[in-house]
């Protein structure tokens, strides 16, 4: 079923790499002055053919860390370099706004944290950061066991199925399985609601993946013909979006209400101090609906949710989706993922306490993050004049940038940098355990985990920001461990009982992009019960 919704998705998709080069064509408004910045002329032949950020990477090696990109009278910063992503998102974090992001956005998240304007954000994300407590993320860890095990049951089912009698193996498109999996995980832990995509559909999925599909085509087309005053009455995909959004909006507004009808006001340390094992309602709306002195109106409970459900939703499946075909590729590796998780978990589910000892099973997720980024690209637009830190390539000084400049944090190439990462396009997940330090790089003080202790997943610290799966600084993702720890739960319950290989080649896994790096027509895989004991 969710086949045929991701079906829709993926022929969307597939227009992207168009989208986005008739995004930098037509965005025709004001060039920066950017003084000594190296240039890069992009072509557009450069654009029609691939993903957009595989030619920012080509511009990158040849024209260093930081370059203007230019089309036409259009100009973007385009940044490759830790020094510079500090400043950008840490250091000077309020100098700089989600620029072109916030505008496509806001029709669908309102005043959410990552559209917000200033102010509302800092309201609302002192609010919400606290939700993400460890009792909370203990009890994230059950849910994600819990609805893996579906997965699990559906991939089972098939096999024993009529239609799979006696056969071996079953072909699935796990990036849609994926998908499903993280949506009824979204629902339930962020407003305890059960979208049961995984086994069920309903015009309410239908309605979400209708606002996904719509976010994404916002995000890869620069025109906003939707703020034209008649579009949505006009055009057909914009009087469906306003549809679905109804549809979702009805179902937020309805479990808002019935929390705030149960409302039992708590501080917020006491809240946090909860049994949350015998919680029937252990989500962040509960959370939020329940903490003292926070009179919030449904309005913005209802932009934080919706927030959330796009932000945690197709980002986290994307890792898993990655996070396979890498492994698929890697058969050496996929053996010692299985091995640990049989070591570690027998035939017994994750727990918050066994997830420190798949630590194998952590690295391959942040691995996965390392080569797909999700965004590859981080969105900022300069409110007031800046200067850019130097040290990076070819300008010792830095680089001024007038205010209203638009910035790509390339986290793709920080990632894939030769500079930073050893091989950097190969598969490693043992390369976070290694301390590194490029002595010829002024200003970046390398790779060392003892930077972060205690933290159970490599992060942009231990790399100073060569490493940014999250982002970094007051911006950074609020969702961060729950996301790490679904992807770590769902992806050891999958190699626990399935051995998983790829339907056809590597090179036949065409590779999209719009809000996230996803495939262009799905993630099929051949998927057989394990034998081998464990
Ligand atoms: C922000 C990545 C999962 C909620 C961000 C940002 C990144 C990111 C890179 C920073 C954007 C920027 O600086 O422009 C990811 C990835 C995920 C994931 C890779 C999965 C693997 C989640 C989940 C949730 C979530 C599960 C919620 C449950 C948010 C929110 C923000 C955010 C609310 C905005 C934070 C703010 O501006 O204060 N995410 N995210 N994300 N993410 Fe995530």
């Amino acid at each position: 079923r969710c086949q045929s919704v991701n079906g829709e998705k993926r022929k969307q998709s597939s227009r992207n790499v168009f989208d986005n080069a008739s995004n930098l064509l037509t965005s025709l408004l004001s060039g920066a002055n950017l003084g000594s910045m190296p240039i890069a002329e992009g072509a557009v032949t450069d654009l029609f053919d691939r993903p957009l950020f595989f030619s920012l990477y080509d511009w990158f090696l040849e024209h260093g860390s930081v370059y203007k990109l230019a089309f036409g009278p259009k100009a973007f910063v385009v940044v490759s370099d830790p020094i510079v992503a500090r400043h950008i998102l840490r250091e000077n974090a309020f100098s700089y706004d989600k620029g072109v992001l916030a505008d496509i956005l806001e029709p669908i998240m309102g005043k959410g944290l990552i559209p917000a304007d200033l102010e509302t954000w800092k309201q609302r994300r002192r609010v919400i950061a606290p939700g993400f407590h460890t009792s909370y993320l203990e009890a994230m860890v059950q849910l994600f066991t819990s609805c893996s095990e579906r997965t699990v049951l559906k991939v089972n089912k098939l096999l024993e199925g009529e239609g799979h009698d006696g056969q071996k193996s079953v072909e699935l498109d796990l990036e849609a399985e994926f998908s499903n999996l993280a949506l009824d995980i979204i629902g339930l832990g962020v407003f305890n609601y059960d979208f049961g995509s995984v086994t069920n559909e309903s015009p309410v999925i239908k309605a979400v993946y209708g606002t996904l599909f719509e976010a994404e085509h916002r995000s890869t087309f620069y025109i906003p013909y939707w703020k034209f005053p008649l579009a949505r009455w006009i055009v057909p995909r914009q009087r469906k979006f306003q549809d679905d959004l109804k549809v979702i909006n009805t179902c937020l507004d309805g479990l808002i209400r019935n929390a705030k009808e149960s409302r039992q006001e708590t501080d917020v340390e006491k809240l946090q101090q909860r049994d949350y094992s015998n919680l029937k309602d252990a989500s962040l709306l509960r959370f939020l609906v329940d903490m003292r002195g926070v009179d919030v109106d449904d309005r913005q409970l209802r932009d934080d949710l919706m927030t959330m459900l796009i932000a945690g939703h197709e980002t986290t499946a994307a890792v898993l989706t990655w996070a396979v075909f890498l492994l698929a590729q890697n058969p050496d590796k996929m053996k010692k993922a299985q091995a640990e998780v049989d070591s570690v978990l027998g035939m017994g589910k994750p727990t918050f306490e066994l997830l420190k000892k798949l630590e194998y099973m952590r690295l391959i997720v942040v691995e996965t993050l390392r080569l797909y980024p999700q965004p590859p690209l981080l969105i900022r637009r300069s409110l007031k004049p800046d200067v850019l830190p130097g040290g990076h390539k070819g300008d010792k000084d830095g680089y001024t940038i007038p205010a209203g400049t638009d910035v790509f944090i390339s986290v793709y190439n920080l990632h894939r940098s030769p500079y930073f990462w050893d091989r950097p396009n190969d598969f490693k997940p043992e390369r976070f355990l290694v301390q590194n330090k490029n002595e010829e790089v002024e200003g970046w003080a390398g790779f060392d985990p003892s930077r972060s202790p205690g933290a159970l997943y490599p992060n942009e610290i231990i790399s100073d920001f060569a490493f940014l799966p999250f982002g970094g600084g007051p911006r950074k993702c609020v969702g961060d461990q729950f996301a790490l720890m679904e992807s770590t739960v769902a992806l050891a319950m999958l190699l626990q009982n399935f051995d998983v290989e790829l339907k056809g080649t590597p090179e036949s896994v065409e590779l999209v992009t719009g809000a996230t790096i996803h495939t262009k027509n799905g993630l099929w895989c051949n998927l057989r019960k394990r034998s081998s004991l464990h």
